[in-house]
């Protein structure tokens, strides 16, 4: 589940959350994954994977993971990422253009300390995407930190980002393949709307 808070009441937003409920309600399964997609000028490459949306609070949408990792490497030297998801119950596809930045210590410690503590420990235990010699290494390291005694202090490497879309692409499949995709571009603070031929 995606948690919204003091949504934005703009165009866009307000058609996200719709087609959010249409999906939800259809029991979407995996409903929070979402493609990032950044880039590392550093390595001139492109890289994309899933992370789980937890929150989309006024007009940011909110993830978590590694500070140190590939992602966050990629997200301070190119600010700028794509988000993409597909809700297969509703035949609904959204890509989103975004500025991408970290959330506050504050609102990473206060998560944090909410959450399931064996998520904690491996989010305290892992160098997320460093190799490592074995699978068994990496349990252990995990088992290692569950018996640490304060599962609840976020470490400084590991918190929130947030992006703010200045495009959206909503997609919509038609058996008949006659798809709707309309567009919403921010121009001087003004969401431009739009369609795309099919
Ligand atoms: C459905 C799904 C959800 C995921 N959610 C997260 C997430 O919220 N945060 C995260 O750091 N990694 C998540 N992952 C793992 C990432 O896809 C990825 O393997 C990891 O973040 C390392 O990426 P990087 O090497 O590009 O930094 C998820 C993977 C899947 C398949």
């Amino acid at each position: 589940m995606i948690q919204f808070d003091n949504l934005s009441q703009e165009a866009p937003y307000l058609v996200f959350k719709d087609k959010y409920n249409q999906s939800l309600k259809a029991n979407q399964k995996a409903i929070e994954a979402i493609c990032i997609s950044s880039y590392s000028s550093k390595k001139k490459e492109v890289n994309g994977r899933y992370v789980n949306l937890k929150f989309v609070n006024g007009r940011k949408f909110i993830f978590f993971s590694n500070y140190k990792s590939p992602k966050s490497q990629e997200f301070t030297q190119h600010n700028q990422i794509t988000a993409s998801l597909y809700w297969s119950k509703t035949d609904t596809q959204i890509r989103m253009k975004a500025y991408i930045e970290q959330t506050s210590s504050e609102f990473n410690k206060n998560y944090f300390a909410k959450r399931d503590k064996k998520k904690n420990a491996l989010a305290i235990s892992s160098h997320q995407s460093s190799p490592i010699t074995s699978y068994e290494a990496l349990q252990k390291n995990y088992e290692l930190s569950l018996l640490e005694t304060n599962l609840t202090e976020c470490p400084e490497y590991w918190g929130g980002y947030s992006f703010t879309p200045y495009y959206f692409e909503f997609w919509e499949g038609h058996e008949s393949r006659l798809n709707k995709r309309e567009t919403y571009e921010l121009n001087k603070g003004k969401w431009i709307h739009g369609f795309l031929q099919a």
